[in-house]
């Protein structure tokens, strides 16, 4: 029986991509529509949780209940996470959140000129490497989209990132990943494969997890 049975808990999610600006009118960004994060958030909230989504720009309406702060880049996504961390007893880190931004914010728009253009860019901070460097008692969970060797990689992320459950799709499956309703996840402990779930809408994945993180942490 689901029904309530996250009463009490904190969970905190990150759902969407993030974007990272160029200069006034260009930036960089991913294809995640937020539909992952969001669909955890709202099934957290219905199971009775406090939840806190921190979203990157997304086109969806932010969850009833669901105490939601907006971010943009990957940095103010940083920092409205490291805030909150001590306060949830389960993170889940549904977000794209991008590895590299820009190196430089040209404070107008840049002009074209005859020649080629070539930009720099500078790695983003690691948000669930952080958090897995300062969990005390936290639940920590990431996903990773892969396109090949996924259970080998998203292994070798989960140990890396110190999570307790690391959950893995190939985005290059048709029905899993970016932007489609539904998703193809593999969910993997320290000790390997968890649980592998058809191709299924990201609501029924949601709630899949919250299971899962459920009976693990319930022992
Ligand atoms: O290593 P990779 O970026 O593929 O790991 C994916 C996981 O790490 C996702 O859970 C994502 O939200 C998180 N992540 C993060 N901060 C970054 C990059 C990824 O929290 N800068």
């Amino acid at each position: 029986m689901r029904e309530k049975d996250l009463h009490g808990v904190r969970l905190l999610v990150t759902g969407g991509p993030t974007v990272e600006p160029i200069d006034p009118v260009r930036y960089v960004t991913n294809r995640s529509s937020g539909k992952m994060g969001y669909a955890i958030a709202e099934a957290a909230v219905r199971r009775g949780a406090d939840v806190t989504l921190v979203s990157g720009p997304t086109h969806l309406d932010p969850p009833a209940g669901v105490t939601t702060v907006q971010v943009t880049s990957a940095e103010e996504m940083y920092r409205e996470v490291l805030d909150r961390f001590e306060a949830h007893d389960i993170v889940i880190k549904a977000a794209a959140v991008a590895d590299y931004r820009p190196a430089h914010y040209a404070g107008h728009k840049m002009k074209k000129n005859d020649s080629s253009l070539v930009l720099e860019f500078v790695r983003t901070p690691d948000i669930l490497a952080e958090l897995g460097k300062r969990k005390s008692d936290q639940f920590l969970v990431g996903f990773a989209a892969e396109t090949n060797d996924v259970e080998q990689h998203a292994i070798h992320k989960l140990k890396q990132k110190n999570l307790d459950l690391i959950v893995a799709n190939d985005v290059s499956k048709p029905g899993a990943g970016f932007d489609v309703d539904t998703n193809v996840v593999s969910i993997y402990s320290r000790d390997g494969l968890v649980k592998e779930l058809p191709k299924m809408d990201k609501r029924a994945v949601a709630d899949a997890l919250l299971d899962e993180i459920k009976g693990i942490r319930d022992g």
